[in-house]
């Protein structure tokens, strides 16, 4: 087992430092920033269809239903196509309206998840056309789909999900341009710019990944809290979700992931000395208004944790511990952003003696409804 780790403590910091090389894999072969194109030949036979379709609805549960909110964000952005994320387990036991001009992609690390497969063959016997996204091959998804894209971010064997979930962003990143380019959504020119961008998004993971010290160092001031809350706008809102599923999944300290302008319709009123709040603050389109949160955590003495982009120096004014990341487009920041917050629910969940790989309670598939 030890050499299975790689000579990391714990198969979830392994998979956390695979990042930068899981990423690539997932991306080779279906990039060409040079050209401005996206492959991606698992759903190349829908290359027409997806000129045609009025909704896509993503189904999936738990940190793959986060990576299906960065979806959304990122295939209307640029797809132009409305979306709609349903937990799977919710939309099975509705009477969901569905057609056969939908799309409905089902994401799953495990491709075993029972109510993932349950919505799939509702929607599939409702004529919807249904994609996959998985991580592993020839699983139960990829069997029931009428095609898909792997992630191949290599087999996860953490029960919390790491390298799988940046591994869905970018697959899902990789669809956004992909319909984008068959619906005319898009320009080349833009493409070269975003996938010449996206190429080097390892390299600002590695980056990302060399902040681990002073994570550690923060994790030691906040391992003792009993809750902690994580805000976060735009594509920085599924990235707070997803830390705050991390923290309570592997500390078992209570989290909970909010849009920060939401924080003033209820959960300011939890805000004490004793409360943690983690903030996406990276410069991007929100970044004066996440500012304004931060300032409103402050005056009532909460402890703010930031994650910034480097160099700035607003947020440090302010903040108690800042995390630097490297600056990119908000269509990329998730990818980034979710890195230091993977490495703080770790060091936290290491320093309060928990079992990281194995949380109690939790299964790596959740083969029951
Ligand atoms: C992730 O850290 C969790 N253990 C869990 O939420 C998981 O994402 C969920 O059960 C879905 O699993 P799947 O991706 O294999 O379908």
């Amino acid at each position: 087992e030890m050499l299975e780790k790689g000579g990391f403590d714990h198969f979830m910091l392994k998979e956390i430092y695979e990042q930068p090389r899981s990423i690539k894999d997932c991306m080779r072969g279906r990039i060409y920033p040079e050209e401005g194109k996206v492959q991606l030949g698992g759903i190349k036979e829908f290359a027409e269809k997806l000129k045609n379709i009025d909704r896509i609805i993503i189904v999936a549960c738990g940190t793959s239903w986060h990576a299906g909110l960065v979806g959304e964000y990122l295939i209307e952005e640029y797809a132009r196509i409305p979306v709609e994320v349903e937990y799977a387990s919710e939309f099975r036991y509705r009477n969901p309206i569905i057609t056969e001009k939908d799309v409905v992609i089902a994401i799953s690390q495990s491709g075993e998840t029972a109510d993932t497969m349950a919505a799939i063959e509702m929607a599939k016997e409702r004529g919807a056309t249904i994609f996959g996204i998985c991580n592993v091959a020839g699983a139960s998804i990829p069997r029931l789909t009428h095609a898909g894209v792997y992630t191949h971010a290599g087999p996860e064997i953490g029960v919390a999900s790491t390298k799988a979930f940046t591994a869905q962003v970018t697959v899902l990143t990789l669809m956004a341009f992909y319909m984008a380019q068959q619906k005319g959504t898009i320009t080349t020119s833009k493409l070269i710019e975003l996938l010449t961008e996206l190429d080097h998004i390892p390299e600002k993971i590695q980056i990302a990944l060399e902040s681990n010290d002073l994570i550690k160092e923060v994790a030691e001031k906040i391992k003792d809290s009993t809750n902690c809350l994580f805000l976060g706008r735009g594509s920085g809102f599924p990235v707070a979700l997803e830390g705050a599923l991390k923290l309570k999944e592997i500390s078992y300290i209570h989290a909970e992931g909010y849009p920060a302008a939401e924080m003033k319709h209820g959960p300011i009123a939890l805000i004490d000395e004793e409360m943690p709040v983690v903030f996406i603050a990276t410069q991007n389109s929100s970044y004066e208004k996440v500012i304004s949160n931060i300032q409103e955590v402050k005056a009532r003495k909460g402890k703010v944790i930031a994650i910034v982009t480097q160099g700035d120096t607003e947020v440090k004014k302010m903040a108690d511990y800042c995390i630097e990341i490297p600056d990119a487009n908000e269509a990329f920041l998730p990818l980034i952003a979710t890195i230091p917050l993977q490495l703080l629910s770790y060091h936290i969940a290491v320093m309060r003696g928990c079992n990281v790989d194995q949380p109690r309670n939790l299964a790596k598939s959740v083969t029951v409804e």
